[in-house]
């Protein structure tokens, strides 16, 4: 068996924060707190749950744009969470990322020929000037931007438009990983679905694999392989698509699913709606992080901490229930 592009193992990320009136005192935000997946080459693996909830923490991580509490980032078998600058120099090429605001993460003085070929520059992929030259038009047809578009600056586009030069500049690199961090949830509805498609062709296109972070259920339900549901830094399940909407294992998944509109407008899910907020990261509930919230909740779910096994198949679920009761 060929081993996955992607494996994250029990990645801990705790950031400290001062507290008390001269902030002498440290506690610990524990937005990611053990957290483990895989992504396979040319897969799509989205990531959801609320605010808060320590999504974008484990994009960066992925990134490797902070060191980690504890815990590994495998990519294709080499460790990037402990890599060595000149190792690091690789794997920054092989995983790329989206953010959500486009205009924030280009320079605005900068034409998109030089945006473009920014990354072709430092990663050294072009062979000669005619080369860079030609990936660069290359790279705008791919995203179906004109070309000549390449002597504009940022400003001059449309949202959907500058995501698109996201796109082409996350591509410029030749990655095997997209992070897409709420990519597309900035965006107009058809403009929304423009992007997703153009990300689906380009996995397509390229094998890409996607790490597709996002609070919008209903895009993920379009166009996701699997799904990987966090609550308060950590993973309550995992699962390919369409068992996880078809049949939610977790109660919290199920109430998360179950606010998503049916693509037929006349049908409607039953909609959960789960009673308190959130707790702090800062001082999570013990055992099962959900049991305050959750409908089903029994004596073990306070004390003792569920860990993911798996139920059917490749559906993966924490949670004491054997399974969900009927309603
Ligand atoms: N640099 C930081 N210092 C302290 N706390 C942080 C830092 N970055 C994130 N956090 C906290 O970590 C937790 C997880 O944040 P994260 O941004 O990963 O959530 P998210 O799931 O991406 O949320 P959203 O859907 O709003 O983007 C939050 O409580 C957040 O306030
Ligand atoms: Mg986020």
């Amino acid at each position: 068996m060929s081993i996955p592009l992607l494996q994250v193992n029990d990645l801990k990320k705790h950031f400290p924060v001062k507290k008390g009136l001269f902030g002498r005192q440290t506690e610990f935000v524990y937005a990611v707190d053990g957290v483990s997946f895989e992504i396979a080459r040319g897969e799509t693996l989205s990531l959801v749950g609320e605010s808060g909830c320590g999504k974008s923490t484990v994009g960066r991580a992925i990134l490797r744009l902070f060191d980690v509490t504890s815990g590994q980032v495998i990519l294709d078998g080499q460790r990037i969470d402990d890599a060595l600058p000149s190792t690091m120099r690789q794997m920054r090429r092989r995983v790329q990322v989206v953010f959500q605001d486009p205009f924030s993460s280009l320079n605005p003085r900068m034409r998109i020929r030089d945006i473009l070929a920014e990354p072709i520059r430092n990663f050294g992929l072009a062979k000669s000037a005619i080369d860079l030259e030609t990936r660069v038009t290359a790279l705008m047809d791919t995203v179906r931007l004109p070309r000549e578009a390449l002597n504009r600056r940022p400003h001059e586009f449309s949202g959907g438009q500058r995501q698109r030069i996201g796109i082409a500049r996350a591509l410029a690199a030749e990655p095997e990983l997209i992070v897409c961090d709420e990519a597309v949830s900035a965006l107009d509805v058809s403009v929304k679905a423009q992007i997703v498609n153009l990300l689906q062709d380009l996995q397509r296109e390229f094998g890409l694999a996607l790490l597709f972070i996002s609070h919008d259920l209903a895009i993920v339900e379009h166009m996701t392989h699997r799904v990987a549901v966090m609550y308060l830094g950590k993973i309550v399940e995992v699962a390919p698509r369409r068992e996880i909407f078809a049949a939610p294992r977790h109660p919290y998944t199920k109430a998360l699913l179950s606010a998503v509109p049916l693509p037929d407008p006349g049908a409607k899910r039953n909609p959960i709606i789960l009673g308190g907020d959130v707790p702090s990261p800062i001082n999570p509930p013990s055992g099962c992080r959900f049991h305050t919230r959750c409908p089903y909740v029994f004596d073990r779910c306070r004390t003792e901490e569920p860990q993911l096994r798996s139920t059917e198949g490749e559906q993966w679920v924490a949670c004491h229930l054997d399974a969900l009761p009927a309603e």
